[in-house]
């Protein structure tokens, strides 16, 4: 695919529009197929990106959903609202795709009650302790949104803004590129912020998010990628086989905040460095898996931190990364409360996270990986999810 040509049919554009917001209004119908802005690749494989509208916030900022697929069967549809992965069709062992995360089918669901389904997360991805920190000299005092801490950029963090989109290959063959600047002061955070992620698919059959950001004073910046995944596409997620690329974990306290120890995993239920399911061991961890585990890697080179496989539907997904920590969390929050896609609760454990980042509460943790980020260096974040079966 060379170049982004084609112009979309402004008829065409204001009936999908039409359509989009029936569906915000709950109408379960199949979402209508949307108007290619790409070209095919080239060879004529129906690799490709294409655009519509899906509805409105409450402030009436129009948001768009873009369908990214590769030659392979494997599709995401990524909205603006969030920089949210709405699903992702991945094939099972027989061929047939299904979509394997958790989230809503309209928009209305993400806006009124999301627990971050596919959300991008920043600007600081997971808790900072009592919401405070200081940094060259100056103490900020951030929104106490989660118990007395800070989790995931606060009241208003990047999963709840609208974001600029444009197809954009990235690193892979069809993608698209979302962009955000946050201002200065914006949830109480130094500095303005501008943000780029790109989703983008492969025909090695990867989706792949990359992270830039840069900033006007310095600033902590920590972004992730929250999709809730179940491969077996449905049901509990306690069966999924896990191996972490982790000898090391973060401890937390009664807040989720670190302790600041690196705890060896060895003989604890927070042992995957051989594969073993979720649930095997899960009554030994209080309220379930949401902790940091230390990867080997980490050293901002790309390095395989997770292999996730489902025996029921033969899916593999693994996850590489540049960043030295994975959050893994096991939907504990999670309880029938949330009626998701296809009409189906969201049951405890029915999906799970695996939240690639810098460590919690680094602005409290000097002896953490910084995750400063200063005026005139970049941020620069990869993690690649390659999806297979046996
Ligand atoms: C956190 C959980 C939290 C969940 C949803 C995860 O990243 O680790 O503690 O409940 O996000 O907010």
């Amino acid at each position: 695919m060379k170049g982004w040509t084609r112009i979309i049919a402004v008829g065409a554009f204001g009936l999908l529009a039409l359509m989009g917001l029936t569906a915000c209004k709950g109408n379960k119908a199949a979402l209508p197929e949307p108007a290619a802005v790409g070209e095919p690749a080239e060879g004529g494989t129906a690799m490709n990106v294409q655009k519509q509208p899906f509805g409105r916030t409450p402030e009436g900022t129009a948001v768009e959903i873009y369908a990214l697929t590769n030659d392979k069967g494997l599709k995401a549809r990524v909205m603006t609202y969030g920089a949210t992965l709405v699903s992702l069709e991945v094939p099972d062992r027989t061929g047939k795709p299904g979509d394997i995360v958790l989230g809503y089918e309209a928009l209305d669901g993400y806006i009124k009650n999301s627990p971050y389904f596919g959300s991008t997360v920043g600007r600081y991805g997971n808790r900072i302790a009592k919401g405070k920190f200081t940094l060259d000299g100056a103490t900020y005092r951030l929104a106490t949104n989660n118990g007395e801490n800070h989790l995931h950029g606060g009241i208003k963090g990047f999963d709840k803004v609208v974001w600029k989109a444009e197809p954009a290959r990235g690193d892979g063959d069809v993608g698209v590129k979302f962009s955000y600047l946050s201002k200065d002061g914006e949830e109480a955070y130094p500095g303005n912020l501008a943000v780029t992620v790109v989703y983008s698919l492969t025909n090695a059959n990867e989706l792949r998010i990359s992270y830039e950001a840069t900033t006007d004073k310095a600033t902590p910046v920590n972004l992730t990628h929250h999709s809730y995944f179940n491969l077996a596409g449905g049901g509990d997620v306690l069966g999924h086989e896990l191996t972490i690329n982790a000898e090391g974990y973060t401890p937390v306290d009664a807040g989720l905040i670190p302790t600041g120890e690196i705890r060896p995993v060895k003989d604890s239920p927070f042992d995957f460095t051989t594969p073993h399911s979720i649930g095997e061991r899960i009554a030994q961890v209080e309220g379930g898996y949401d902790h940091n585990f230390v990867l080997r890697g980490g050293g901002g080179m790309i390095d395989l931190a997770v292999r996730v496989y489902e025996p029921k539907s033969g899916r593999i997904m693994e996850i590489s990364t540049t960043e030295p920590g994975l959050q893994f969390y096991s939907g504990n929050f999670l309880d029938g409360t949330i009626t998701g896609k296809g009409g189906k609760a969201c049951l405890k454990h029915y999906g799970f996270c695996l939240e690639t980042q810098h460590f919690p509460d680094s602005p409290n943790k000097p002896i953490f990986p910084s995750t400063i980020l200063r005026p005139g260096a970049v941020y620069k974040s990869l993690t690649i999810h390659k999806f297979s079966t046996i």
